[in-house]
């Protein structure tokens, strides 16, 4: 019996990925088919696949031509797989031509032509959402770069609010007007500064436009409440854009501490600071260390120890004089203690500590991009090593994810609107007791 064997994403089947199905079963008797899972499609680069795992298993199964489907997960699983079923040919379309010569070791490798004028980017592409982006905040440079590479995303249009700070050659069209821009798009990306993004937020949402804001969304937890009720009211997504939430190693972390790997949580200690952007926020009623870094360093303390502390007290330095600015948070839980240390204009070790009863976490600086963490114990023989690699510090997953919940009208559970509301609260008590 002849045994051949392929791999692939098989995302939306399509009559590309049939012929292929075809061609290599009729190269043999048997045919294993390998579908690639979704942490294995990331760290190949590969993020905006449209079905599930589960899915795309069953849209190879529902071909009939398969005899074995079976998840690929790991680099080097087709040696093993091989191996394993002693297959007699290893069967590619032509675009991986080359690749996997190294495979002509264990069996035959046959790279066979692609079908013409289809495939899974393309029809990803049909029914592309175009996000237009309203503000001049630095940081919409990476986000619009990072949408280049996914398909069924155009981020090409924009309005800016104040003297131009990003570069032009990244927008394909820019606007006279947010009116403008809003008959134009399907969702708008707020990168303004904080006390304008609640306008700009209603207004598309009145207009029926899904929105991705920078975080925090507002600066009090009335204008919140009433912007999460109009997106509710209206079917659209309203996503806070913390972006340390989509990386694939903090997603992790928090699961990790939730599954008990260091017992109970009985301390966390964040840090964050950064000297960046300091010309563009230093004139700016409002914007200071907490509002730069408030959203990102609050974010694992609200995970972990919930959004209902006891007891919550500020302290800021320099807080007139808005670039130098420290501000320190000290929360209460009934269990627990947080520390957040936040700085603008002033650097120190941006690491995060999460202590509990059996042993701690420490991800390093800077926590809020890192790829690794170690889980530390005692005895220091069982301390645990996490690598997970993102994309672009998670924002290529922040994108898809998006897109994704705007699609299928899901909640966003990275960031859920519970997260969103507390942070505009905390915001809003700081801003009133310093
Ligand atoms: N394939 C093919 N003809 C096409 C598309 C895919 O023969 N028009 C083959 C690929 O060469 C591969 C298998 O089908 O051997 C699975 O490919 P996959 O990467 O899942 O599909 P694509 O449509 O190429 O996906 P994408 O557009 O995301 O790269």
């Amino acid at each position: 019996m002849i045994k051949v064997i392929t791999y692939g994403t098989f995302d939306l089947l399509h009559q590309g990925h049939v012929n292929i199905l075809k061609r290599a079963k009729a190269l043999g008797d048997y045919l294993y088919v390998g579908v690639t899972t979704e942490n294995y499609d990331v760290s190949r680069g590969k993020i905006n696949v449209r079905q599930s795992l589960m899915e795309r298993i069953e849209g190879v199964k529902a071909t009939g031509i398969a005899d074995e489907v079976f998840p690929e997960e790991y680099v080097g699983q087709k040696i093993d797989d091989i191996k394993r079923n002693n297959i007699d040919v290893f069967v590619i379309g032509s675009d991986w031509e080359g690749k996997f010569d190294y495979l002509r070791e264990y069996c035959k490798v046959i790279y066979l032509p692609r079908t013409e004028g289809v495939s899974s980017s393309m029809l990803r592409s049909d029914d592309t959402i175009v996000i237009g982006t309203v503000g001049s905040d630095p940081s919409m440079e990476k986000l619009i770069a990072v949408s280049r590479d996914i398909d069924g995303i155009e981020m090409g249009r924009a309005v800016f609010d104040e003297e131009y700070r990003v570069k032009n050659s990244l927008f394909d069209t820019v606007y006279g007007s947010y009116d403008e821009l809003l008959k134009d798009v399907d969702a708008v990306y707020v990168a303004a500064r904080p006390q304008k993004r609640y306008d700009y937020v209603k207004k598309a949402l009145l207009c029926g436009k899904h929105v991705i804001c920078n975080s925090p969304v507002v600066l009090s937890s009335a204008q919140c409440r009433e912007l999460f009720s109009i997106a509710e009211k209206n079917k659209l997504q309203l996503f806070d854009s913390i972006k340390t939430a989509y990386l694939l190693s903090f997603s992790r972390l928090i699961l990790i501490v939730k599954g008990g790997a260091i017992g109970d949580v009985k301390s966390i200690d964040v840090t964050c600071s950064s000297l960046e952007y300091i010309d563009w926020i230093k004139d700016t009623e409002y914007f200071n260390s907490f509002t730069d870094w408030g959203a990102i360093a609050l974010l694992p303390v609200l995970k972990i120890l919930g959004v209902e502390p006891k007891s919550i007290r500020f302290a800021a330095l320099d807080s007139e004089s808005i670039a130098n600015a420290f501000t320190k948070i000290s929360m209460e839980y009934d269990s627990a203690f947080a520390t957040i240390n936040m700085g603008l204009g002033v650097k120190s070790e941006g690491d995060l500590r999460i202590s509990g009863t059996k042993g701690y976490i420490y991800v390093p600086a800077p926590w809020w991009k890192s790829e690794y963490f170690e889980i530390r114990y005692e005895d220091s023989s069982l301390n645990k090593p996490h690598y997970y690699k993102s994309d672009n510090e998670g924002l290529s997953m922040e994108l898809v994810h998006f897109v994704r919940c705007v699609r299928e009208n899901e909640n966003n559970f990275y960031v859920d609107k519970k997260i969103t509301t507390a942070v505009s609260s905390i915001m809003e008590m700081m801003t009133r007791d310093l």
